[in-house]
């Protein structure tokens, strides 16, 4: 080996000494600050690292005796009614969930961690209560995304998650007092998997859960939202599981239907009556009552619209429309009847069995007189009896042609008056029939409330 070479080596040994020497000391500071790292938390990311690191499978239960059940509290503060669909039946609410339980794997010493007392966690980072909703129509709510917000985690371990939640659930209806009802929706929380044994769900009942933070609703004015607990066992398993029942009640703000539908169809209704006295000669009967019954058949389906499609038990104001509006068709039948009595040509008279029924609604005075007097003779005499109407004066000394004509007016004098008696008859009896309806409208109000 020349001397040159021999250096070349011995350089290249020193480089390679110095270069390992370097990496192993460089090696041994990181391992100095780690270890210095574990032992003395000043951090929340440290912290939190340390604790996640020990947690392990977040579906196991956070209770180190695994014979005791997790403790869970509950509590929902309804911020807002968003709908109440009578049709669909259902009902959407926004409101603030609060779940609150001790996960013994999540404890430490603030004073040996920087002094932390609370961290916030992610929801799938930790083991979580699967609750559900009972009666939801939409989606079980605990996994929707939005409500992936963070828990807050004490040093004692207690957790505390707080997310919001819209929900929409059936809510069964009843619309037999409408628009003076009032509505009861029930939601039902419960653990989906775990029983009582491993378990406990219950609702809080203190300030922040009583706090009230509703907002009016246009329609719904919320009268009652408490929680209540009861425990239930399916027959599935063997240890019950804890529920929690909030039931919702809201009253209805009739003014609007008051100004809108019920005051408007019972002035229609009073006109309807007050048609009964148009007399036949204004020409206007039929096309009076038609305008009333389109009118009625209108207000009809703003109510039906409404309704649930199967009314059960069927609405007082649904049953009132419907009687309404077979009055009005009637009253439009008998106007049209009235009108062809009215104008009925003098070929004949009236039968004598209408008059004879018509007799009571006959105006009184010389007319009544006169009707009686007619139809209690068996043969028309037209000779005895002096035509009435006030135009004509007949004698018996008249013309044949007179005498035509005197009949045909005796005719239509007579058609007349049974026109006009038996608008009033229908007038009467279809009073009474809208007076019926009103009233049982009224009795049915009062009974319910
Ligand atoms: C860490 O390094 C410091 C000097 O930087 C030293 O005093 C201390 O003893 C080392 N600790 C450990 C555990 O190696
Ligand atoms: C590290 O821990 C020791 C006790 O173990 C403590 O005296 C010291 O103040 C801690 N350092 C910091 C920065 O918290
Ligand atoms: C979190 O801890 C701080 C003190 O570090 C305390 O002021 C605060 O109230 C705690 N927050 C909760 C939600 O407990
Ligand atoms: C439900 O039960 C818990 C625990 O017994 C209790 O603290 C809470 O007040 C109860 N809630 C209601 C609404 O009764
Ligand atoms: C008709 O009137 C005449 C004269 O008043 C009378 O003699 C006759 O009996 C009357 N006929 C009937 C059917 O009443
Ligand atoms: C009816 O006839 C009598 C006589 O028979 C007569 O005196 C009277 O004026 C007549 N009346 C009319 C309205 O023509």
């Amino acid at each position: 080996m020349d001397p040159v070479h021999f250096k070349f080596v011995m350089v290249w040994l020193l480089l390679n000494y110095l270069i390992l020497s370097h990496i192993t000391k460089a090696h041994r500071v990181d391992v100095n600050t780690t270890l210095s790292a574990e032992s003395n938390i000043t951090t929340e990311k440290e912290l939190v690292a340390n604790l996640l690191s020990e947690y392990g499978d977040t579906s196991v239960r956070p209770v180190k005796d695994h014979l005791q059940p997790v403790e869970v509290f509950f509590r929902m503060l309804l911020f807002e009614l968003i709908t109440l669909d009578e049709t669909h039946q259902m009902v959407t609410v926004r409101s603030n969930m609060r779940l609150q339980w001790t996960d013994e794997y999540l404890q430490w010493d603030p004073d040996e961690n920087g002094g932390i007392y609370n961290i916030t966690l992610k929801t799938n980072q930790v083991w979580r209560p699967d609750v559900v909703l009972d009666e939801d129509l939409d989606r079980d709510f605990i996994s929707i995304p939005e409500a992936d917000t963070f828990v807050i985690v004490q040093y004692t371990g207690a957790m505390d998650w707080l997310f919001p939640a819209i929900t929409t659930s059936a809510c069964k209806m009843n619309i037999q007092y409408f628009p003076f009802d009032t509505q009861q929706c029930v939601l039902t929380f419960y653990p989906w998997t775990l029983d009582e044994s491993k378990m406990r769900f219950f609702a809080k009942n203190d300030e922040d859960a009583l706090q009230a933070r509703y907002v009016r609703n246009g329609i719904w004015s919320m009268t009652d939202f408490k929680p209540e607990n009861f425990s239930f066992r399916y027959i599935c398993c063997p240890y019950p599981n804890d529920h929690i029942r909030y039931t919702l009640t809201f009253d209805r703000e009739y003014g609007f239907f008051l100004s809108n539908i019920i005051v408007p169809a019972i002035f229609l209704t009073s006109l309807m009556l007050v048609g009964f006295w148009l007399h036949p000669d204004s020409g206007e009967k039929v096309a009076f009552t038609v305008t009333n019954l389109l009118a009625l058949i209108l207000f009809q389906q703003l109510v039906s619209d409404s309704m649930p499609p199967i009314g059960e038990p069927r609405s007082i104001i649904v049953t009132c429309f419907f009687m309404l509006v077979v009055v009005s068709g009637c009253s439009v039948f008998f106007s049209v009847l009235v009108l062809r009595m009215y104008h009925h040509d003098a070929t004949s008279i009236p039968p004598r069995l209408a008059i004879k029924m018509l007799m009571p609604w006959i105006s009184k005075g010389k007319n009544k007189n006169y009707m009686r007097k007619f139809y209690s003779s068996s043969l028309p005499n037209i000779t005895d009896i002096v035509f009435m109407n006030g135009k004509t004066e007949v004698n018996k000394s008249s013309s044949k042609a007179d005498d035509d004509q005197e009949m045909d007016d005796r005719n239509v004098y007579l058609w007349k008056q049974t026109a006009l008696a038996f608008d009033s008859f229908c007038g009467t009896i279809l009073s009474l029939c809208m007076l019926g309806t009103l009233l049982y409208a009224l009795i049915s109000f009062l009974m319910g409330i």
